[in-house]
């Protein structure tokens, strides 16, 4: 292999890409202990890193002997078992039948592989043998034989390694997994920082730093969904970094589901970092020959800030995790008629916006909610999804056909996985539901979650959806998740294996996409849930593109983005113009600043267009020639954030520059004007320093260095809100 070599002197691994390192060594009792993530740093090995002292209330393991220096309690892991002397957080716990529930990992072996590694049912990075190799280290729990893959990836020239982990069960008796995250991280320094991305319904990602503090802390999700309150994507960083200099590490969980990443500083001031299923309700029984496989983590280290450790994301993400044919081709700007209708439509209403829409130069139109079913409010509907002729009369391939006549695309929301008990579905199949017996259900927005873990659910709910779609020529799916999974029971598990419905549900939820795209390859799909409350690596497998956030507010939006910016392409965020007063904040703010704001992703309306007025008609005319203009630059640009929303409350901007360096756009939102104003100095990234740049509007002429170091002005404001926008092409 060329980025993963194996040195059986020493019994070192060490995982090499462009910039990065990894290395690993089989040690004394064949524990496999961590060496080293970050700076690549040649063929170095740094296991003289390692010293071992007799500590006070740290253990020895009894293969040890009379040494009393050896203690899994100090010792940085690649894989830490449980009830075997290390007291800080660990990756694996078992129990056992005679009620036990200790293991103990050993090195066994390992195997070399060209190309990636793939799950089973399971979203993860891909790559060809010229984009990845694979390692498997294989370790074993003596006593019952269960074996533990684990998996590594390196993308050498993206920058990234992944991680997922195999269990196998080789032993006799049934083993039942309790916790089996998908890696663990141990550094031998402490002082870092963690940035996460909390949030709630409608203000998901929100941006905080703070340094780790000794004992644990973590982030998590027990909702069965990603969450709108806390993202599965962690960063540790130096706390000298910034967001152009330092080291930072990214760890990214491919997974939709319930989640825990846990830090824990101990008391050696070293860190250790787990990150996978959230143990909760979980509890997988792996009987002789059973296997079981994690998701995965996307790591990424980068020396360069947390800038570029974006740009390794978005790169990787773009390149080797979304699937989807439209991942770099322009995306239609679409009309949805969700805040401009909601539940009150017909045929006629829609039609007439997709008028407008077409005059206005859009692309496609969306139907959201409400056209199934009895669905007149969110108290039912769900489940029956098949067209509601009162509201739309004549069905639904003739208003498509309408529609499509004027020359717009068409797509439909859906949200599959949800059942109103005012239903058919429900009245029928009472016990398709995820319910808890003999106890009253949660309701949330009135709806249930139906038992995906089924596969007579799946199919039949498919099937009705499938029929639409072959009913008509739709381009465009929008999948909707509206309530956080609860009631979690399944009445299609015996007592003895309620622990795997919530992971079950989430490979359920993978399922029926992969059968919906297996069918219609060429959707565009786009996911949702409340907005941003499945905004994760998972998710991007299936779809390019994501509803960000149920908040259109464009001075919320700058938040969110920003937030989400971090681990996750603008590309993939779906981002609308919507009607002022905003329906979620009752702020104002000019026409042009919502198109600057929703331009920094797939850009969109969500609004009745027939309301604009004849100048916001004008005014959307040009927005939309204008985000064509500048749709490549979110499609395959490299994104930099040149100011935080959280220090900067004078402004925030962002910038996108091509590939190639040769067009820049800059863009972003003066948040308030002050009388007798100072002039601020804006500093781009990402130039060719000798380059000679041209400003669009002003026709003026700088050098990459000036407009990187010496900085420009901003124009100076004519009140709050205003949007701000350069564009620059070298010449
Ligand atoms: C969710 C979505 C919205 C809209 C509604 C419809 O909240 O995020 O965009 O589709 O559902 O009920």
């Amino acid at each position: 292999m060329k980025h993963i070599t194996y040195n059986d002197m020493t019994h070192v691994f060490t995982l090499h890409t462009k910039n990065s390192m990894y290395q690993m060594q089989v040690r004394d009792y064949n524990t496999l202990v961590h060496l080293y993530y970050g700076p690549n740093i040649g063929d170095t090995e740094v296991s003289y890193r390692i010293i071992c002292l007799d500590r006070g209330f740290s253990g020895n393991p009894y293969e040890a002997g009379a040494d009393r220096t050896f203690s899994l309690d100090i010792l940085p892991q690649e894989y830490s078992g449980y009830g075997n002397g290390d007291y800080r957080i660990n990756a694996l716990e078992v129990t056992h039948e005679d009620g036990s529930d200790a293991v103990h990992l050993i090195y066994k072996s390992s195997r070399m592989m060209e190309g990636k590694y793939s799950l089973t049912g399971l979203p993860c990075m891909f790559g060809s043998k010229d984009e990845a190799e694979t390692l498997e280290i294989t370790l074993y729990d003596k006593i019952t034989n269960l074996h533990v893959h684990l998996l590594y990836a390196v993308f050498y020239d993206l920058d990234v390694i992944t991680r997922a982990v195999r269990l196998e069960n080789l032993g006799d008796k049934k083993v039942t997994i309790q916790r089996a995250m998908s890696m663990e991280m141990d550094y031998a320094t402490s002082h870092m920082d963690m940035i996460h991305f909390h949030g709630r319904h409608m203000m998901e990602r929100q941006f905080e730093r703070q340094p780790l503090h000794h004992g644990v802390q973590s982030v998590e999700s027990k909702r069965g969904m990603s969450s709108h309150q806390h993202n599965p994507f962690v960063i540790l960083c130096r706390k000298t970094t910034t967001e152009q200099h330092g080291d930072c590490y990214g760890y990214a969980l491919a997974y939709s589901g319930n989640y825990r990443c846990e830090i824990e500083l101990d008391q050696m001031e070293q860190t250790r970092l787990v990150m996978g299923i959230h143990p909760y309700h979980f509890a997988f029984p792996l009987e002789k020959g059973d296997v079981f496989e994690t998701p995965e983590v996307i790591m990424a280290y980068s020396g360069k800030g947390l800038g570029r450790l974006s740009h390794i994301y978005h790169d990787a993400y773009r390149s080797n995790l979304i699937r989807s044919k439209y991942v770099y081709a322009p995306r239609p700007i679409l009309i949805n008629n969700w805040e401009a209708t909601y539940f009150n439509f017909d045929e006629e209403k829609l039609f007439n916006i997709a008028k407008e829409a077409k005059e206005l130069g859009l692309d496609m139109f969306v139907l959201d909610d409400g056209w199934f079913g009895k669905r007149d409010t969110d108290y039912s509907g769900l489940g029956d999804w098949i067209v509601n002729e009162n509201k739309i009369k004549g069905g639904l391939p003739d208003l498509v056909k309408r529609i499509k006549s004027l020359g717009l695309k068409f797509g439909i929301w859906i949200e599959p996985e949800m059942v109103s008990e005012d239903s058919d579905l429900y009245r029928e199949h009472p016990d398709w539901v995820l319910r808890i017996p003999q106890r009253d259900v949660s309701r949330g927005r009135h709806q249930l979650n139906l038992d995906v873990t089924r596969k007579e659910v799946r199919s039949h709910v498919m099937q009705q959806i499938f029929a639409v779609l072959d009913s008509c020529d739709i381009d465009y799916v929008k999948w909707d998740m509206n309530r956080s999974v609860g009631n979690v029971y399944s009445a299609a598990l015996p007592s003895d294996r309620q622990g795997e419905v919530y992971h079950r549900y989430v490979l359920g939820v993978y399922e029926m996409m992969e059968q919906l795209l297996t069918r219609y390859p060429n959707l565009l799909f786009e996911n949702c849930s409340g907005g941003g409350g499945r905004f994760d690596a998972g998710m991007l497998y299936y779809s390019p593109q994501i509803w960000c956030s149920d908040n259109s507010d464009a001075i919320d939006r700058l938040k969110i983005q920003y937030g989400t910016s971090f681990g996750y392409p603008p590309s993939t965020m779906g981002a609308h113009v919507s009607i002022c007063p905003n329906h979620q904040t009752g702020r104002t703010t000019p026409f042009e600043t919502r198109a600057i704001v929703a331009s920094a992703g797939t850009f969109g309306y969500e609004l009745d267009l027939a309301l604009l007025t004849k100048e916001e008609k004008e005014f959307a005319r040009k927005q939309i020639a204008d985000y064509k203009k500048i749709e490549h630059l979110v499609q395959t640009g490299d994104y930099y954030r040149l100011s935080s929303p959280y220090k900067n409350h004078d402004y925030v901007l962002w910038q996108f520059v091509s590939k190639d360096k040769k067009e820049t756009v800059v863009r972003g939102v003066q948040l308030r004007n002050e009388a007798n104003p100072h002039i601020h100095l804006i500093y781009l990234e990402g130039l060719e320093p000798a380059a000679h740049y041209k400003e669009e509007t002003s026709g003026q002429v700088y050098t990459g260095a000036a407009l990187m170091k010496a900085g420009i002005p901003l124009p100076v404001g004519a009140g709050d809100y205003q949007p701000i926008h350069f564009m620059f092409r070298m010449v």
